[in-house]
């Protein structure tokens, strides 16, 4: 699922896209299903010219999309006890140029 996400920066809120809940029924895990479900939807971000994606998630799964940890380009879910967990990908060069803030997913994930 993708869903817009609030950014409130210092200065004024923006929005970017949240990444998550990724789920495949076990029976049809680790054939690719998920990794296909991802890059389609990477593809429609940028046919939306939407070039800023979070995630909150695993470390062992995501950087392998190209996802880099949130903390080290300014953003931060919640509290910086997320930062190992929280993450960023820049589909378009120079997206995330002079942007940094925390990240707000929908009050409807109840994760807020
Ligand atoms: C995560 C999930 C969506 C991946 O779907 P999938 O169709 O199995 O994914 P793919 O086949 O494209 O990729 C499989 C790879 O993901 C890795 N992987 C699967 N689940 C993982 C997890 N929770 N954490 C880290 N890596 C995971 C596998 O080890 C495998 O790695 P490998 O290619 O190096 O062997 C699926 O395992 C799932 O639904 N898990 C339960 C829900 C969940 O935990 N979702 C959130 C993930 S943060």
């Amino acid at each position: 699922m993708f869903s817009p996400v609030k950014i409130v920066g210092y200065i004024n809120d923006w929005e970017a896209i949240g990444l998550g809940p990724v789920a495949v029924l076990p029976e049809y895990q680790r054939q690719g299903i998920g990794s296909s479900l991802i890059y389609a939807g990477l593809e429609v971000c940028c046919q939306l010219d939407q070039y800023i994606v979070f995630v909150l998630g695993h470390h062992d799964y995501y950087p392998r999309f190209g996802f880099e940890l949130a903390s080290r380009k300014g953003f931060h879910y919640k509290s910086t006890e997320y930062d190992p967990n929280f993450f960023v990908l820049e589909l378009k060069h120079g997206a995330l140029l002079g942007k940094f803030g925390y990240v707000h997913f929908l009050p409807a994930f109840g994760i807020d």
